[in-house]
């Protein structure tokens, strides 16, 4: 999600540096939240649950699908901005980081055309199911690609420091976008 200019300002001034070491996008980075499905720290695993409840849905449940196609746009937006104000900057200019951040952009901007196009389909057509199987496998596959190849490769080229203020940073974002 590429957000204004305005907005990129607004969010940025805002967002002061917070140290909490312990924030779950930290716990993310850091390796201690991968794969917890259980624990509520990982807006990964927020987002899994919410795709596999939409494949879940028939045609019949209208009213369900609008709900979560709803709370899954406004998460990821919520996420990719807190990446790609703090974390993709940080990353993109390390030589071996930034191809997969450029692909991390890609991947956000192809989730946005996506679950725009959907909000187009009236969620009684079948065209509903189709196109948000394609929303949940980019996703799940950019997912895999964060959290298997990104964070590892900013766990090797940020130092622990480096690491816990972006953490504090993307979740003093994370809130200001929520207000
Ligand atoms: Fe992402
Ligand atoms: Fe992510």
């Amino acid at each position: 999600m590429r957000c204004s200019t305005a907005i990129r300002s607004r969010l940025t001034m805002s967002a002061g540096v917070r140290r909490n070491p312990l924030s779950h996008i930290l716990k993310v980075l850091t390796g201690t939240c991968r794969n917890s499905a259980h624990d509520g720290c990982d807006d990964h695993r927020r987002f899994e649950e919410l795709l596999k409840q939409g494949e879940e849905t028939t045609e019949r449940a209208a009213k369900r699908r609008r709900q979560l196609l709803d709370m899954l746009t406004r998460e990821v937006n919520e996420h990719e901005l807190m990446e790609e104000q703090v974390l993709y900057p940080a990353l993109e200019p390390r030589a071996q980081a930034r191809e997969i951040v450029l692909e991390g952009y890609e991947e956000h901007h192809v989730a946005d055309v996506t679950t725009n196009e959907l909000r187009d389909v009236t969620p009684d057509d079948e065209r509903w199911a189709a196109k948000f199987k394609v929303l949940k496998e980019s996703l799940e596959h950019h997912i895999k690609e964060e959290e298997r190849n990104m964070f590892r490769t900013a766990r090797a080229v940020l130092s622990r420091d480096e690491l816990s203020e972006l953490g504090a940073r993307m979740k003093a974002l994370k809130a200001e976008s929520r207000r």
